[in-house]
């Protein structure tokens, strides 16, 4: 981290993660992995997309997004963002609800309500063109995917059984390429295939 991502880490990504470490909400360990995100920054750069959807930008709470506002609008892309104040999986609904939605969209990130991934992912997979990138937030959930039960202590609940349930249906999917990056609290980046 100190010699391959923070001295690279643009200036306003750096202003974000200490606004946020800063937060008044004490929600500072739910900030993307600096590491993930260099990662996802690279390959954006190689995919230029055009629309995409932030799951995050889809959000139950505005003021975690007016946190960020301010290094976004100084970072000039305020025009790019369509914030929009709601549980997500409505909204996905609502976009197909359009045809022309279908199969629109050129990325996706989803980082937010965990147990509702696999629901995101049949969504995202109508919305998302074929060749399209899906990438799923904290799919080793702080390992406990792969622990013994016996010892996985807090994170030995919901998230984790619905995560392990997520990463074999995903494996499954013969839609998608997949690749579990162990970046972070690990992504999973998805290729639709079809
Ligand atoms: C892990 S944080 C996202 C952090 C963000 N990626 C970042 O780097 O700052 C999860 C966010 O999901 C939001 N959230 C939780 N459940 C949600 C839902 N059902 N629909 C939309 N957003 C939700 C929370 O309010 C929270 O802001």
């Amino acid at each position: 981290m100190e010699t391959t991502v923070y001295p690279r880490e643009p200036q306003v990504l750096k202003e974000l993660r200490d606004a946020t470490a800063k937060d008044h909400f004490g929600r500072s360990p739910m900030a993307a992995d600096p590491h993930a995100s260099q990662f996802m920054s690279m390959l954006l750069k190689m995919m230029n997309p055009k629309r995409t959807i932030e799951i995050t930008a889809i959000d139950t709470n505005r003021e975690f997004y007016e946190i960020g506002l301010p290094v976004i609008q100084k970072a000039g892309i305020g025009h790019k963002i369509e914030f929009i104040e709601s549980e997500a999986l409505p909204v996905l609904d609502e976009l197909l609800k359009k045809e022309a939605n279908e199969g629109s969209y050129d990325f996706a990130y989803v980082d937010a309500d965990k147990l509702n991934y696999w629901n995101y992912h049949e969504r995202l997979m109508k919305l998302v063109k074929v060749g399209g990138i899906i990438v799923y937030d904290n799919t080793l959930w702080g390992g406990s995917v792969a622990a013994d039960p016996a010892t996985v202590g807090h994170r030995g609940g919901a998230v984790t059984q619905s995560t392990i349930q997520f990463n074999k249906s995903i494996a499954a999917d013969p839609r998608v390429d997949i690749s579990l990056a162990p970046l972070g609290d690990g992504i999973t980046v998805c290729r639709r295939i079809y």
